[in-house]
């Protein structure tokens, strides 16, 4: 994994998928710019998710650029989550610009497009409104801002004799504005992103009510989000807000350098519930001079690492990213050779999509000792935590675990159609891919009526289970809004779930 990505988080929709066209046509344009290593696009509302895009993303560093046109809920919240949600698992550090729409370079873009409208149309700017229109929300303090920065330097600007922002959810509406307005020819502009409903249907419509009535010459204009220019915006957001660099580990001339470097063990940490290390892992936690461990990894486990051991938080979250995979592997060796003992302790068992494999072999070719020690899956513990058994008789013989992910930004949705025939399947990091996985099974044999089960956060308080058919189980998944880290189970066993984990500590049975 190397190189810099620039990941474009949109809004998107579901039901329009015309909403999330233009988004990946400016993807690709800036892919064949090639400026980024990889160039990928997310969205909150569509596929692929997050969460998906960032599990899998080949590169070392991504700057993650909001496709909005101002602040709110999604930049400042949802966005935020699904980083620090991720910094588990992934290993690519991060920063998150600001939204596209609050660049300074959007005034002059709009001011030019202003400019060339009016004179197309033969008006006089002192005579012409120009009505810029935001989405806004007044659920979202911040979600008028932009539209109400970006009039002023119109404004300032004098693009045109009066220079008004309404909004399609907050005050002022559209059609109270448009009402007020007196000149002749009134310029309209959707300050918005998508080229979809908004900006396509509502605007005309809410503005196109008062036309007739006024006898005026009302021009809707294309939404801000189509405008050329915002790819240079895009890549000049991305340039300022490049992550920060990886911190950098040097030894002194002065450090003495055993000649037998100490161990490192990497140790599964279980999937959450802290009960669930085993009894080797929790005794070389105990007894390591230095702990690598992955950010959420628990503070309770952490607890058990000694005083004075040196912890190394190795993950990453919202504006904490600080190792890529190849830093990580020479971090263990470089601890390693001082001769202090080292734990990587990684969630769940460290062979199991994990990268354990690769910390192992960059130990071995360093001459580092390495050991592994297994852990409690979570494509075991998930089902368990669930009451699922993966095997029961009469029922399933064998089962599967695997990957939802391709491993490209792309969305690409893994084959899986082969193992439809296996009794239970297991999926990791499969909830972004959900419906299209669900799919290639069905179309592949398996029976949409199967029954399936999403369990988030296995073994942790914050477990849910949701169960449906294979053929609505996606659909299940999004009404309930389960979010990463998910284990998806598909076969007869996944009826079951009479048991649960007993008296172990936070562990909460919640079937849907
Ligand atoms: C990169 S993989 C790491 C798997 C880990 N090595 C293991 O053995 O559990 C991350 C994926 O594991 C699954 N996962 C890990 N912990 C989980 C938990 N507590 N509950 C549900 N899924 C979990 C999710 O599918 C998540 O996307």
């Amino acid at each position: 994994m190397s190189g810099r990505a620039l990941i474009l988080a949109a809004h998107g929709s579901r039901r329009d998928p015309a909403a999330n066209a233009l988004v990946r046509r400016l993807a690709e344009s800036l892919r064949r710019q090639r400026l980024f290593d990889a160039v990928a696009v997310a969205f909150h509302h569509g596929e692929p998710a997050f969460d998906a895009v960032l599990d899998e993303l080949a590169a070392d560093e991504a700057t993650v650029v909001p496709f909005f046109t101002s602040a709110g809920h999604y930049t400042e919240v949802v966005l935020p989550e699904a980083l620090a949600r991720n910094h588990r698992y992934a290993d690519v550090r991060l920063r998150q610009t600001p939204p596209v729409g609050t660049h300074p370079g959007v005034a002059p873009l709009v001011a030019r497009r202003v400019t060339e409208l009016l004179r197309e149309r033969g008006a006089e700017r002192n005579d012409a409104a120009l009505l810029l229109v935001g989405h806004g929300t007044p659920r979202h303090p911040r979600s008028r801002e932009a539209t109400a920065q970006l009039a002023d330097m119109l404004r300032r600007r004098r693009v045109a004799g009066q220079v008004v922002a309404a909004f399609l959810d907050d005050e002022p509406a559209v059609d109270t504005v448009m009402r007020q307005l007196r000149q002749q020819t009134v310029l309209v502009v959707p300050f918005l992103i998508g080229g979809s409903g908004h900006a396509l249907e509502d605007v005309p419509r809410l503005v196109g009510l008062h036309e007739a009535e006024a006898g005026r010459r009302v021009l809707v204009d294309m939404a801000v989000g189509s405008y050329p220019g915002l790819e240079e915006i895009v890549v000049d957001l991305a340039r300022k807000h490049t992550p920060p660099p990886p911190p950098r580990f040097r030894l002194r001339m002065t450090t003495i350098v055993p000649k037998e470097p100490g161990p490192v063990h990497l140790v599964g940490g279980g999937p959450g519930d802290p009960g669930l290390i085993t009894s080797r892992g929790l005794e070389l936690l105990r007894s390591a001079d230095v702990v690598v461990h992955d950010r959420l990894i628990g503070s309770e486990l952490l607890r058990e690492a000694r005083a004075d051991a040196e912890l190394i938080d190795a993950g990453k979250g919202p504006g904490h990213a600080p190792y890529s995979q190849a830093e990580i592997n020479a971090l263990l060796v470089s601890r390693a050779r001082l001769g202090r003992s080292v734990v990587r302790l990684k969630g769940g068992d460290p062979f199991v999509f994990g990268r354990g494999s690769e910390e192992a072999a960059a130990c071995r070719e360093a001459g580092v000792p390495v050991y592994v020690i297994p852990g409690v899956s979570s494509a075991l513990a998930g089902p368990a935590a669930a009451g699922i058994p993966l095997t029961a008789r009469g029922l399933a013989r064998s089962f599967a675990v695997v990957t939802g992910h391709t491993g490209q930004p792309d969305g690409e949705v893994p084959d899986v159609a082969g193992l439809a025939g296996v009794d239970t399947l297991v999926v990791l990091m499969g909830l972004g891919n959900l419906a299209a996985l669900a799919l290639q099974l069905v179309a592949a044999g398996r029976d949409a009526a199967t029954p399936a089960a999403c369990i988030q956060s296995a073994t942790t308080r914050e477990q849910r289970v949701t169960r449906a058919p294979l053929g609505t189980i996606a659909e299940a998944a999004e009404r309930d809004g389960l979010r990463s880290p998910v284990v998806i189970v598909v076969g007869a066993v996944a009826a079951l779930g009479d048991v649960g984990l007993g008296e172990l500590p936070a562990v909460v049975l919640a079937a849907s």
